[in-house]
């Protein structure tokens, strides 16, 4: 539905959630065999999102809660994506540390338990899920471009273009300026990274560019966004003196991510650990993995609850 506009549009993404919200709640009961009258809590997304879609799930939630007599549960996205490590069978132990990278953030947490959580750093400007689409974008791929970078990046090599690693301070990160320079690289037909008065290369010629060198454009752009990532996460790792290290997020469905990160595990002596592939992008799993340790903590929310399309970590 969003493919055609290149991104999503808030408008038509919540008249989706009014929509299919309840076949979808109905098919997930009839999958899981349970019934309404089976719940012991009803758990949901209060920020951040986009606010329209986030105000359908949060009235939605709050009529169940309340119609079955329940607790309500309110989550917070990026807590879910780190919990999301704690659904299978191999659990991090306690603290960790973990790489939350999606469509809109990019951070480090360090997570002493289901509800203590300290975000050490994050990027100052773009996601990595964001620089993976808007290179896309500029490749002219349909919209999310992450999976088809990845994708194409499998068959290309990764070492033909050098793209610049931005030396941020601290734990943060920034793509801002990777992405400027692959917008350059390309108007000038790789001929360089850095703005000329006038690009070197007519519409053609990129066009021609990008078809010829498609995967080695897309290898060398992920294995720049992998680095950038990685180096951090061992700097974070050096600096807390944790080896518990966990990937979450869109982004960590990413098979160049997901193999340098264990290379590097092996390398540092580090235990590593990622949600198996259906828990790495958004979904509900990780919100009722959450739930069950909010729940074991009565930590419920009231009918007062609001949804809010920020970031800030509250009280979880
Ligand atoms: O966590 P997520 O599903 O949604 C947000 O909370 O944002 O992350 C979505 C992001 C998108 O930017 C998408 O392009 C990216 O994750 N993504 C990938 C891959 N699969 C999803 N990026 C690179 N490689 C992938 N295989
Ligand atoms: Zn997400």
């Amino acid at each position: 539905m969003h493919e055609q506009y290149g991104g999503v549009v808030p408008e038509l993404a919540s008249r989706a959630h009014m929509e299919h919200i309840i076949p979808v709640v109905e098919e997930a009961l009839r999958v899981a065999n349970c019934k309404l009258q089976d719940l012991n809590a009803i758990a949901f997304t209060q920020a951040p999102g986009l606010i329209g879609s986030l105000l359908v799930g949060t009235q939605f939630a709050k009529s169940l809660s309340l119609s079955l007599n329940i607790p309500l549960i309110a989550v917070h996205h990026m807590q879910a994506h780190v919990l999301a490590n704690l659904i299978g069978d191999e659990k991090p132990a306690f603290p960790f540390l973990c790489l939350t990278v999606s469509g809109g953030h990019t951070q480090i947490v360090l997570c002493e338990s289901p509800s203590q959580m300290k975000v050490l750093g994050e990027t100052i400007d773009d996601a990595a899920g964001e620089a993976f689409d808007k290179t896309a974008k500029l490749l002219g791929l349909p919209y999310p471009g992450g999976p088809l970078i990845d994708k194409y990046a499998q068959l290309g090599n990764a070492e033909r273009f050098r793209f610049p690693e931005p030396q941020i301070p601290e734990l943060n990160f920034s793509f801002s300026g990777l992405k400027t320079s692959i917008l350059y690289f390309l108007k000038n037909a790789g001929s360089s990274l850095v703005y000329k008065e006038e690009f070197l290369a007519t519409d053609a010629e990129q066009k021609q560019f990008i078809e010829e060198n498609l995967h080695d454009i897309c290898a060398s752009v992920q294995q720049r966004i992998v680095s950038i990532l990685l180096n951090k996460l061992k700097k974070a790792s050096k600096q807390t003196g944790i080896r518990n290290i966990c990937l979450a997020g869109g982004v960590s469905a990413n098979s160049g991510l997901r193999k340098a990160f264990l290379e590097m595990g092996r390398k540092q002596q580090w235990n590593t650990f990622i949600p198996a592939f259906e828990y790495c992008t958004d979904n509900a799993a990780m919100i009722a993995i959450t739930g069950y340790y909010k729940y074991l903590d009565k930590n419920f929310a009231t009918l007062n609850a609001v949804p809010s399309a920020r970031a800030e970590w509250g009280s979880q």
